[in-house]
């Protein structure tokens, strides 16, 4: 009996030793354990630039405005504002060599803004250069305005993402880098998951301010776009 005891306590013991040294089941560095969620990947396209990002000097960058005047409304793409190198092809390349990096270019004198979108290679599908100023007939078009940009529930607080996220996943292609407006210059390039803190802001805020008694008495409406 003792023997049989002795027996059964050695193989339970040399089973749990061996299951000690198995790896583990769930690889923590696996692919599959960091991949992101889908929709928000784009956000990481540009991250190992961030650190680079951060040490850019801030000086003669382009404005909002000037930003804006290449645009039909918000969202659309921007003409091409300069010659084209090449009448023929589609983009893709020959666009790519300016557009996917930046960088100063002499000829134009002026940092090329970073393209959001390098995998969208039929670049004159949606860009096209402006030719003539009044080809058309007037219309009633006006141009709608651009989202608020500060839009904070707190003072300090991360402002909320006025845009939509649509074609606008690769946050760094327009908030870092030389050609960034100023006035959207992201001051933390290398903080890399900025939806981590930025959420969407799909309704309007209105902050009545009380300067009696700050906070008690602050008035936070949030009034839903319809
Ligand atoms: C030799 C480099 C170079 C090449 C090649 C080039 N670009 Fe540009 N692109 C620039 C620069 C520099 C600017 C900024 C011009 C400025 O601010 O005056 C610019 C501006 C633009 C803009 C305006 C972006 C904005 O934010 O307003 C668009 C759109 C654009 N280019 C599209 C294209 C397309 C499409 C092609 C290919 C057919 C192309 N570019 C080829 C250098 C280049
Ligand atoms: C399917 C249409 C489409 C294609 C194809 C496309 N773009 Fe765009 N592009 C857009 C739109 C729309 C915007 C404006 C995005 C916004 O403001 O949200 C834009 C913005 C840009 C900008 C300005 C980024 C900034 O700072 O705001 C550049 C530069 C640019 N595109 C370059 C290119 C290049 C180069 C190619 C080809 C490799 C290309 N695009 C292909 C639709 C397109
Ligand atoms: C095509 C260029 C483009 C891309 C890509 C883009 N943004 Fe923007 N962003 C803008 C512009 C332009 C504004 C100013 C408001 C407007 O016109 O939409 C802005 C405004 C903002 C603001 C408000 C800043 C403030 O001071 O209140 C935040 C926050 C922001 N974006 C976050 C993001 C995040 C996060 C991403 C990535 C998921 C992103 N953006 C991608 C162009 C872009
Ligand atoms: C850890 C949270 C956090 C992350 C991650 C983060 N932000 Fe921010 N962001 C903030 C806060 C907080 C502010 C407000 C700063 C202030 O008011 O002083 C802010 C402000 C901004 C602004 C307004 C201009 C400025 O810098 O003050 C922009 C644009 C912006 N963030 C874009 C981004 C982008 C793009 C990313 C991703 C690279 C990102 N943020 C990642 C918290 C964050």
């Amino acid at each position: 009996m003792f023997v049989l005891l002795m027996a059964s306590a050695i193989y339970v013991v040399d089973i749990s030793l061996k299951a000690d040294q198995e790896p583990p089941k769930q690889d923590i560095a696996s692919d599959e354990y960091i991949s992101s969620i889908s929709t928000e990947e784009g956000v990481f396209k540009r991250s190992e630039y961030g650190l680079e990002y951060g040490t850019m000097s801030n000086e003669d960058r382009r404005s909002l405005e000037e930003y804006y005047k290449n645009r039909a409304f918000p969202g659309a793409p921007p003409i091409i504002p300069h010659k084209l190198l090449s009448e023929q092809g589609i983009g893709g390349k020959a666009c790519l060599q300016c557009h996917e990096n930046g960088g100063f270019v002499d000829q134009f004198n002026a940092f090329a803004p970073v393209t959001p979108h390098p995998e969208l290679i039929n670049c004159k599908q949606c860009h096209v250069p402006s030719k003539v100023k009044n080809q058309f007939s007037q219309t009633n078009w006006k141009k709608f305005a651009h989202p608020d940009i500060h839009q904070s529930a707190l003072p300090g607080s991360p402002p909320v993402i006025p845009h939509s996220l649509q074609l606008r996943e690769n946050c760094l292609a327009c908030h870092a880098g030389p050609a960034a407006p100023q006035e959207i210059l992201v001051s933390h390039p290398e903080r890399i998951n900025c939806r981590q803190c930025h959420v969407p802001g799909n309704s309007e805020l209105t902050i009545e301010w009380d300067s009696t008694s700050q906070w008690t008495k602050s008035k936070i409406e949030w009034a839903s776009k319809q």
